[in-house]
This record gives C-alpha cells, structure tokens and sequence, in this order.
C-alpha cells in the first residue's frame, strides 16, 4: 500500500480578477499550491499528481516540486478532474485528494484521512458550521456518512445540515476508479461531482469515516483576495505564536510577517512592523527595532538592529550595532562588535572586529579590517563606469569624514586619512594620507 496524492489546481479563480493562476498567489511569499505540496510532502507519497488547467504552463514553469502533471482542459466538475489524474494510481494505493487553493491543512489532518483509507473504509474531511451555505452537506443515517449533497441540489430539509464537505478526502485506488467510472453530470451544475463517489462507497456497505480538522481555518479554500488577505493573518499568527513559544519577545504578535524561515535563539526582541523573508535567522539577546526587513539574513547572538535598516544576504556577527537606517547589501560580513551607523550602505564588505562605519558612508567592494574607523561620509569609489574594484582598508586604519577611496586602493595597517581626502593610489602603513 502507497500513498498517493491527487492536488486539483486546474480551476480559474475568477474572484481573483488576476492573471496570475489562483494556486500561484503567494500566502507568506509562497504560492498556495506549494504550501499544500510542502505540507503532503510529510506523507512520504509515492507520488503526487497535480490536475491543472487555467494558466498550467505558468503553474508548471513556477512551482518547483517533483510531481507529475495533468491537464483538465474543460473544467467539467471535480470528479472529471480527479479522472484526469488517475494514470499513476493502482488499486491498493491510498489515494490522498486535495485543493491546491486550500494551503494551510495540517499534516497531522492529513494522516487522520489517510489513517482512515482502507480496501472497505474512506476518510472524508468536515466541518460544523453555523452558515454552511455554499457547501455540499454531509448526509448521515443512524449516525453513518450516506452521501454528500452539493449546495445547488439540496432540498431546504438538506440544505439545513451544517455538516459540510471540506473537500478533502482519502480512498482506495481500486474503489476510486470504479466510482469514477459509475458518476454522471446529470445534477443542477452539469458537472462531474467527486463527492458523488461518497453515495456510492456507503451503497457498496463501505464504511465512510469523517475527520474533523483542529481547526476550522485549515479547510479554508481561497476565492477572493480579501479570504487571501485573511488567511495570511491567520497563518502569520500561527507562525508568530510559534516564535514566541521558542523564546522570542514580540511588542505585538499581529505586526510582524515572516515570508519563508526564520530560526530563533532565545530572549531575542522583536519590534512591530518587522518583516522576514526567505532564511533568516537570528541568534539570542538580539534586540530588533521598528520597521526592519531581513532578506536571508543571520545576525548573531547580542546585535542590535536599530529601527528602519533593511539586511539582505548578509551575516552579522556578535555584539554588533546597525542602524538606524541602515542598509546592509548581498555580501556584507560583520565581525563581533562591529557598528554600521544611520544612513550607511555596504556591499560585497567583509568588516572586522570592533570596525564602525557609523554615518553617512557608502563601503562597497571592500574588505576593511578589524578596528577601523570610516568617518562620516566616506566612499568607495568602486565603480569606474565598467568595472567594480576593490578597496582594502587594513587593521586600525582611520578614515577621517568626507573622504572618497578611489579603488582599486589599499589603506595600509595603522595609517590615518585626512578628512576631505580623495585617495587615488595605495596608503603605506601607519603613514598619513591628506
Ligand atoms: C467542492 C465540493 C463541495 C465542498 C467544497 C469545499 C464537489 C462537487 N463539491 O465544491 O462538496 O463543500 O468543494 O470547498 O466536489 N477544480 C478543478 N477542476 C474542476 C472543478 C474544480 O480542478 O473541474 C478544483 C478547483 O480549482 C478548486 C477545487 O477543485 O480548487 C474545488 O472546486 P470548486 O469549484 O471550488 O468546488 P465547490 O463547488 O466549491
Ligand atoms: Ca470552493
């Protein structure tokens, strides 16, 4: 026995109004589709087959996952869709089906559907809802799942169930294919229902086991922007929770967003209003300010950053200080106790030990060693219109404000530079450069 997932993502999603496929919107920077795949993936499948359609080569050229493809060129309904996507399936796999525009199901909902597959049994995902207008309701006999009836075929008894279909479900493959094979269209939408299969399973005398999820939110489909908008605060929540119960302090749980990984130390701070993308990390006792936003980052146990600074593909060692208004570019290296003040950018700069840079300075292309002082104002001159140069600034060096470094220059260990100073040609050490 296999597990095998069937993803149906071939739908328009006209309340979007997007030309962008539905399952590629992003909810915390990662399109839906790939939430429900990362998620499934903890299943271990022996496959996964994604039923795709509007936009599919789009789809297709953007989600990055090993799965196999189908195309439903027509949208004739979800059971013609699951049609689609039967080739890789056998008869005692434990076929797992799924909505791509369903992102935050949890893995251990999953299993429950699965644990309740077998040769004679289905598991089907389902709520309780006070309004359940919209969905196709769960019909029970003496307690027991019967069928499933779609919103626009109720009769006003059934449409006053408020047990609803989810849409998630987990069956045989061999019982798949042959209730597939046995559904028609004849109903008020003219399509194909997947949820007809439940009718027959219960005729067969299988037994239908519904699983309710933990939470209501991880049924949850997207339509529209605004359940987009939505269903990012609730995932964002969760995700803020979590960092708060591995030991990080947040002025407020609701403003911050994390778009991808962020790996946490203890007693760390967060401020309101920051924003994490990609793999970020952050060590222990680091202090973060207002409005700061961290692209792959790593800052180091200790460090400060100050409010409004901007850290991209960079590393910050222990005890620094950045910011405020800091920009830290792709390449940027920090020792311990290095200082990067306000309005100062680098890029491609592997700064040492105790070095500060604490105003107003451009360092690029540059390798500055430990306890350097770059004065107010500074610039590396990196960039001669055709090619990026270096500039090399050597232990204890000091460079006095306003100065401009034209590279390709090395500033010698211990050597001072005159403020104002325009540097076109090497720095001898410890020698005074005006
Ligand atoms: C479906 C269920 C309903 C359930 C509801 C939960 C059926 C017949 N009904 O209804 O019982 O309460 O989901 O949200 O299954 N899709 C395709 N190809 C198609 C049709 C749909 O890929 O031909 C995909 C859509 O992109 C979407 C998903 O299947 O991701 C569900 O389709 P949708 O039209 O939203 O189903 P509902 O009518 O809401
Ligand atoms: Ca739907």
């Amino acid at each position: 026995m296999a597990i095998r997932l069937i993803v149906l993502a071939a739908g328009k999603g006209t309340r979007m109004k997007s030309a962008l496929p539905k399952v590629l919107h992003p909810l915390a920077g990662k399109p839906l589709l790939a939430h429900v795949l990362d998620t499934t993936a903890g299943l271990n499948p022996a496959g996964v087959t994604v039923v795709i359609g509007h936009g599919a080569q789009t789809v297709q050229e953007t989600i990055p996952h090993n799965v196999s493809w189908a195309m439903q060129t027509e949208q004739l309904g979800t059971g013609h869709a699951v049609q689609q996507g039967l080739q890789d399936i056998n008869d005692d796999d434990q076929v797992l089906i799924t909505y791509g525009d369903v992102p935050l199901t949890r893995l251990s909902t999953f299993q429950k559907l699965v644990d309740a597959c077998h040769a004679k049994q289905l598991g089907i995902l389902t709520l309780y809802f006070d309004d359940p207008t919209g969905y196709g309701r769960i019909k029970r006999e003496g307690g027991k799942v019967t069928s499933v009836v779609e919103q626009k075929d109720a009769s006003p008894e059934e449409l006053t169930i408020n047990e609803v279909n989810a849409g998630v479900l987990c069956v045989n493959g061999g019982c798949l294919k042959r209730y597939l094979g046995a559904i028609d269209n004849n109903n008020a939408q003219g399509e194909y229902y997947l949820t007809d299969i439940i009718g027959l399973a219960a005729k067969e005398g299988h037994g239908i086991e519904a699983v309710q999820p933990m939470d209501k939110w991880e049924a949850d489909g997207i339509n529209s922007r605004e359940q987009l908008a939505v269903m990012e605060r609730i995932h964002q929540s969760n995700l803020a929770l979590e960092l708060m119960a591995n030991g990080v302090t947040l002025a407020d749980p609701g403003r911050i967003d994390i778009r991808g990984e962020l790996v946490t130390g203890t007693d760390s701070m967060i401020d309101i209003n920051c924003v994490f993308i990609g793999d970020c990390r952050i060590g222990s006792n680091v202090v973060i300010e207002p409005n700061c936003m961290l692209i792959n980052a790593t800052v180091e146990s200790g460090t400060t950053i100050y409010a409004n600074s901007v850290l991209e593909d960079c590393v910050v060692g222990e005890n620094c200080n950045i910011g405020p208004f800091a920009r830290l570019r792709p390449g940027t290296q920090l020792a311990k106790d290095a200082k990067i003040g306000n309005f100062v950018e680098t890029k491609n700069a592997v700064i040492g030990e105790g070095s500060k840079v604490n105003h107003l300075s451009y360092v690029g292309d540059a390798t500055v060693g430990s306890n350097v002082n770059v004065g107010a104002g500074t610039i590396t001159c990196n960039y001669d219109g055709a090619n990026k140069w270096q500039t090399v600034l050597q232990d204890d060096v000091f460079i006095g404000s306003n100065s401009a470094l034209v590279a390709p220059v090395t500033v010698g260990k211990g050597a001072t530079v005159g403020a104002g100073s325009t540097i076109t040609g090497d720095v001898n050490n410890n020698a005074l450069a005006l």
